[in-house]
């Protein structure tokens, strides 16, 4: 299959442009930016693109691929970063510049027929954010475009393919990023359209069945997009083959036991296992208050119910896990000494390695929103692929302080009437979360002519893109309002219901 192979030097967008471009349906990786030439060549890359970065090409040591790219016959996009590496190291010069570029640009063509820039118009809008400058081009390029800051937006060099700019095509600021991204995998590098998710599904199932053979494969599913997605896709490979393990820890949001039993044992016909362990988690955790000693206490207990859940059913060979690309590029990180840290994804810790269990991770190619697309294609719901993130602790760290059941039914319910409201206000899906938080402090309040002394809830409404920052919703008064009179009404224990303001940073959006 085609690649387009991103050379990653750092920057904040690199993932945007492999996603971008498998929108389009042609298969891009993600490699750290020291991958050789013969590496690539050899996964049989039909174009690269040099990513940005925040470096700069004058700084001593900074980030270089391997020259012999250039020498692969292969054409090369340099964006922003890469296109200075690109005209340093082909022999042009770069001078820093005296006026940083940030935001939006305004783009030029000054060539007619530069194949990058086929169907966009004489001006248009561009998103830049880079200091250097180019000088001079190398021998062979030629400007292609222009912007208030830059005589070199968009150069090329179309005998050898080789191709630059200066802004990010990959942003949504950049009016017409993806046809010039399309240009260089089509037009340019000339990639078939072949990335799609029912053509994945299909080789996903062969290697599944070469690999597992009449062995057993475990998978530990939570009732979030990504487990169930890989679950689906296993039990179409294998049927009876997977187990599922659900374990109820005690901490889970209203009836989400019956609702993973249904929708997996009924519907899907999947073998699930479902163990009830609350009361072992209830019990570890009572007394402790510290967030993070509760967050190891759970993952503790979880690994012990699973291992003795592996024991129970045996004859388990794999453990399926619902691991997404972002989990395994490999990161770059650019501060002065470049050194590669693997990110790795192990949420059952060193299990595999002592049950001697093989991994089996066939999410592990996938961007979210590819998950979110297979998932459909195998028949998973909106509600199931659409719902917002909950955290693996669960309510565990949204209890604050102790822990005990009469807080969780009560944060459960509280919860259960917001939920609700979400759907019903057409707010659920628009947010990144929406869940309430029990607070333990009591308050006064008064209820008929009595005096009562109950506890708080917060609720917390959240936008984000990827949960790396996110800022409080703003969501209509009525429909807090209506929020709020249903917690304190229906919700025997509380009495105040208080809204979170608070933007991350610097706050989290869990509370613990
Ligand atoms: P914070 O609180 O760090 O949360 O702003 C960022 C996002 O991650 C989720 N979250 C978790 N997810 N295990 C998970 O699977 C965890 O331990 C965990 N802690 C936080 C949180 O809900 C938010 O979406």
């Amino acid at each position: 299959m085609a690649i387009i192979a991103v050379l990653d030097f750092g920057s904040q967008y690199t993932q945007v442009i492999a996603r971008r471009i498998r929108e389009s349906q042609v298969l891009t990786r993600i490699y750290h930016y020291t991958t050789s030439a013969a590496k690539l060549e050899s996964e049989g890359v039909e174009g690269i693109i040099l990513s940005g970065g925040p470096a700069s090409v004058l700084a001593e040591g900074s980030p270089r691929p391997d020259s012999g790219i250039f020498n692969l016959g292969v054409p090369v996009l340099g964006i922003c970063y890469g296109l200075q590496l690109m005209a340093t190291m082909l022999g042009g010069k770069v001078g820093s510049s005296n006026r940083r570029e940030y935001g939006r640009g305004h783009l030029k063509v000054n060539t007619k027929d530069c194949p990058l820039l086929v169907g966009v118009p004489q001006t248009s809008r561009v998103w830049n954010s880079h200091g250097d400058k180019i000088e001079s081009l190398p021998e062979g390029f030629m400007q292609a475009a222009s912007t208030e800051n830059s005589g070199f937006a968009a150069v090329e060099d179309r005998g050898r393919s080789f191709f630059g700019l200066q802004f990010h095509p990959e942003v949504v600021h950049t009016d017409h990023g993806k046809e010039i991204l399309n240009n260089f995998i089509f037009g340019v590098c000339a990639c078939q359209k072949n990335w799609t998710m029912s053509g994945y599904i299909e080789k996903a199932i062969d290697e599944i069945r070469q690999t597992v053979g009449d062995q057993n494969v475990i998978l530990g599913l939570s009732g979030g997009v990504d487990s169930s997605v890989a679950a689906a896709l296993l039990h179409q490979a294998i049927g009876s083959r997977l187990t599922c393990v659900f374990v109820d820890n005690g901490l889970l949001r209203k009836g989400e036991r019956a609702k993973v039993e249904k929708l997996y044992s009924d519907n899907f016909n999947l073998n699930l296992k479902v163990v009830d362990a609350s009361a072992q988690f209830l019990a570890t955790l009572a007394g402790i208050t510290d967030p993070e000693a509760k967050r190891k206490a759970i993952g503790h207990v979880f690994i012990e119910v699973f291992e003795e859940a592996i024991n129970d059913i045996g004859n388990v060979q794999f453990l399926g896990q619902g691991t997404l690309y972002p989990d395994v590029i490999e990161s770059v990180n650019i501060a002065g000494n470049p050194s590669a840290v693997i990110k790795s994804h192990h949420n059952v810790g060193g299990l595999p390695e002592k049950m001697n269990l093989q991994l089996l991770e066939p999410l592990r190619e996938l961007f979210k929103d590819e998950v979110r697309a297979l998932g459909a294609e195998l028949g998973l719901s909106k509600e199931v692929l659409w719902r917002q993130p909950f955290p693996g602790p669960g309510l565990g760290v949204r209890v604050i302080g102790d822990i005990t059941v009469e807080r969780l039914d009560i944060l459960r319910e509280a919860d259960a009437i917001l939920e609700e409201e979400m759907f019903r206000a057409g707010l659920y899906y628009k947010l990144w979360q929406s869940f309430c938080v029990f607070l333990p402090v009591r308050t006064v309040g008064v209820m008929g002519d009595e005096r009562t002394y109950d506890n708080v809830i917060a609720l917390r409404l959240v936008e984000s893109i990827d949960a790396m920052t996110a800022d409080w919703a703003q969501i209509p008064n009525n429909v807090l309002q209506i929020v709020s009179n249903r917690i304190i009404n229906e919700v025997k224990g509380v009495n105040r219901v208080v809204l979170d303001i608070s933007s991350k940073p610097p706050a989290t959006i869990e509370w613990e």
